[in-house]
């Protein structure tokens, strides 16, 4: 891994929406504040969308989708524009780190080494895609007469992007760069806590040459600006990612205008430590898998399922190595884990805290409290005694506090990691082969890690089973959710 630069705290120019190209005050000319978590104070105060604005994103979308130069483009420069956003993003991306780090309280170390080569890579494996996503020739009947069939992939339309704040770039490249690849146009609705960079990307897709109405940014809340999103009757589809029960609102508010959805929601996923697995491995995995981006993660692996006969020697690596971590400044280079990202989430994440030691009467290991006297640091939280029906087991808590729970036998450890209303990956550390399989087959999840955990590519498909969604992001089966297939019947007449 190469090293983390220092960078300081950056400028913050752009909090209006970006609509049709240019940046505009929101329609009833109101503002939200938003806050940097590392200190609890306000940064800046960004225009606050509603109906009106997505209203006007949504025109200028519908009007670049079929009128205007994006209509004409090819395929070929559709994928050059998302060529160019990419280096966009490589050249500036000491100030989206500098952003991102100031809006999301996420170290400077993980920004500069995940978020931002990841959204740089997700364009660029998306632009490969663009003038590569074709039809087929179908083999018909052809005793009804002497037809030619063929398919062709057209986008979906104007969609409707609603992304949370925990990766705030990272989930815009992710819808941003299928959608565009197969031609569609786009409203996004960032999210409120995390507006700064997502408009720095508008700012770099301008540059990039999208046309005016490609890309459209309204700033706002769920409730107003992503309600009227959802419920527009010129929006083919919403994307969104989140809580679950956000989508299930979604999902209702949508169904009047029967709009496509894909979701990408929570999870509770487990990681399987086995008797036999490479103990330092597994408990670096575990580190990972809980507090990275201070456990914000949807697929975060907070259910840690520990083979009884190395239970007490792996709980005591783990908890030195978490108290190894250093919490802080995080434009501090050396800083492991920043901030919650908002006040809610810090007292959601305590309130869970309280719930695992008095309600559930798990045994708090290490952490289960605030750092610091300022901005809003929850310490790495073990708790171990869990049992899987316990709230801290079964409850989403998106912060940095994992659940160790005891198991001895491979097929009771399969059924308990799939007792979740979850599905969204799962891992396992082992050395046996068969083990590992049995683990990769009988678990519901949409990812699962063998020996590793939180590897991502743009190439490799990420989405849930059950509660933690429908559809798949990254990879060539997230171009399904963003083009429709059109079948051609051709009457060649006779032979
Ligand atoms: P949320 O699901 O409410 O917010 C995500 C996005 O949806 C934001 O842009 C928000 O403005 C928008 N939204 C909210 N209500 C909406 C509505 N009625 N119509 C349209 N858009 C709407 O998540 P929130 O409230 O920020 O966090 C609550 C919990 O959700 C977290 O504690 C965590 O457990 C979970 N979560 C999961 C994420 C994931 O990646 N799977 C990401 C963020 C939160
Ligand atoms: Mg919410």
């Amino acid at each position: 891994m190469s090293t983390t630069t220092a960078i300081s705290p950056p400028e913050v120019k752009l909090t209006k929406n970006l609509i049709n190209g240019e940046w505009c005050d929101a329609a009833g000319g109101g503002t939200f504040e938003t806050f940097n978590p590392a200190t609890g104070e306000p940064i800046a105060r960004v225009a606050e969308g509603a109906k009106e604005d997505v209203e006007q994103a949504v025109g200028a979308a519908r009007q670049a989708l079929e009128s205007g130069p994006w209509s004409k483009m090819s395929a070929r420069d559709r994928g050059k524009c998302l060529y160019k956003l990419a280096d966009l993003v490589d050249q500036n991306a000491a100030r989206l780190a500098a952003l991102e780090v100031l809006n999301n309280g996420k170290p400077v170390m993980e920004v500069q080494h995940a978020d931002v080569p990841l959204v740089a890579e997700t364009f660029r494996y998306f632009a490969g895609w663009a003038d590569k996503i074709t039809g087929d020739t179908i083999p018909v009947d052809r005793t009804m007469g002497n037809f030619f069939c063929y398919t062709r992939r057209e986008p979906v339309g104007v969609c409707g992007q609603i992304i949370p704040w925990n990766f705030p770039m990272l989930m815009a490249a992710w819808k941003w760069g299928p959608a565009l690849a197969c031609g569609n146009t786009i409203v996004l609705k960032p999210a409120e806590q995390t507006p700064l960079t997502a408009l720095a990307m508008g700012e770099l897709a301008m540059e990039a040459g999208f046309p005016p109405g490609v890309i459209n940014i309204v700033n706002g809340f769920g409730e107003t600006a992503g309600d009227a999103l959802v419920r527009h009757p010129g929006v083919d589809k919403i994307a969104f990612t989140g809580e679950y029960k956000t989508a299930q609102i979604i999902n209702r508010n949508a169904a009047d205008t029967l709009k496509r959805t894909t979701f990408e929601l929570g999870g509770k996923s487990p990681s399987v430590v086995f008797a036999d697995a490479d103990l330092d491995q597994a408990v670096r995995g575990a580190m990972t898998g809980i507090f990275f981006n201070q456990g914000e993660v949807c697929c975060a692996g907070s259910r840690l399922f520990v083979e009884e006969s190395i239970h007490d020697e792996f709980v005591d690596k783990f908890k030195t190595a978490a108290e190894k971590r250093r919490l802080g400044d995080p434009f501090d280079p050396k800083t492991h884990q920043g901030a919650q990202v908002s006040q809610e989430q810090f007292d959601k994440v305590l309130k869970y805290v309280d719930i695992g030691k008095n309600e559930d009467g798990a045994t708090c290991v290490t952490g289960g409290e605030r750092f610091g006297d300022k901005g809003w640091f929850v310490k790495p939280t073990i708790f171990t005694g869990v049992r899987n029906d316990m709230r801290i087991a079964q409850e989403e808590i998106f912060g940095p506090v994992v659940s160790v729970l005891k198991f001895s036998e491979m097929g009771d450890v399969i059924k308990q990691a799939n007792m979740t209303m979850y599905g969204l990956a799962a891992a396992v550390w082992t050395q046996d082969i068969t083990k590992a399989f049995a683990i990769a087959d009988g678990v519901r999840a949409g990812t699962v890690w063998v020996n590793c955990y939180n590897t991502f590519d743009p190439a490799a498909p990420f989405g849930g089973y059950k509660f933690s969604g429908h559809g798949r992001e990254n990879g060539k089966a997230a171009l399904e959710a963003y083009s429709e297939i059109k079948t051609v019947w051709v009457n060649l007449g006779k032979r």
